[in-house]
């Protein structure tokens, strides 16, 4: 076999200086890093620009749910951080935020408005355009009934909206490649690698099986996070990953 994905590691740590260590620890053996909403609550935008300027690519999962304006408005803002880090230097290598969130369960013309605003103001600031992935259900909800018509029919929305892809678990990835092709992104969190702790997490799987049914993007928190070292913890899950 020879499919390959890229590992994402979730900075859900309450502080800019827990965040900085840990890319610091990182960044030889990681290329992208998540800031979510613990880290960007408590520190904003500077870990994005800590992150950009070490030469590494920003997935902002924000998970964006609320009117088109707001959520466009809010687009438009992430996009115009990468002005900072975009020079015409690195402007082929997609530093800053390169992928970014919303929640499918906003609807269509949501999900659109957040599309065309980054398509409008990457190019007003010629910057590269953040890929704009939809959120179906979340990998810790085990109670959704038919979970995956549900992922299903989200990505189906996200898909005619013209998003760049969603984000769900591996037991939907192989049903959403076959469906919408092998340009659409599937971003799969909830990794585990073989015998570690599931936490708050329900339908997870190992990093294999997950690059295995198609997932282009893994992201990865508690398991290097949480290890005693995380740097170590992060290359077997890279190992892990080869299939
Ligand atoms: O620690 P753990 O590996 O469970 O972290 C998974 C990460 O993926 C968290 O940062 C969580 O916010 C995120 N995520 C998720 N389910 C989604 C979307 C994002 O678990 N559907």
């Amino acid at each position: 076999m020879n499919k390959k994905g890229q590992l994402i590691v979730a900075l859900d740590v309450p502080s800019f200086e827990e965040a900085r260590k840990l890319i610091d620890t990182l960044s030889p053996v990681v290329d992208i890093f998540k800031v979510g909403s613990q880290l960007f609550t408590a520190c904003g935008p500077i870990a994005v620009r800590y992150i950009a300027g070490l030469g590494k690519k920003v997935f902002l999962d924000l998970k964006y749910h609320d009117i088109p304006n707001t959520v466009a408005s809010a687009v438009v803002a992430a996009v115009a951080l990468n002005q900072d880090v975009f020079t015409a230097a690195n402007r082929d290598k997609q530093n800053g935020i390169f992928m970014l969130t919303v929640h499918t369960l906003g609807g269509k013309e949501m999900l659109s408005f957040a599309q065309e605003a980054a398509k409008k103001t990457a190019a007003q600031l010629g910057v590269l355009k953040p890929m704009i992935v939809g959120i179906t259900v979340l990998t810790s909800d085990a109670k959704t009934e038919n979970i995956t018509e549900t992922v299903l029919s989200r990505a189906r929305l996200a898909k005619d909206a013209g998003l760049d892809g969603v984000v769900a678990s591996s037991q939907e990835a192989a049903l959403i490649r076959k469906e919408f092709g092998k340009d659409f992104i599937i971003v799969t969190p909830g990794i585990r690698p073989k015998g570690a702790d599931v936490g708050d997490q329900k339908r997870v799987t190992t990093p294999a099986d997950a690059i295995d049914n198609g997932s282009n993007f893994l992201v990865v928190g508690r398991p290097i996070v949480a290890a005693a070292d995380p740097a170590k913890a992060a290359k077997e899950i890279l190992k892990e990953m080869v299939c």
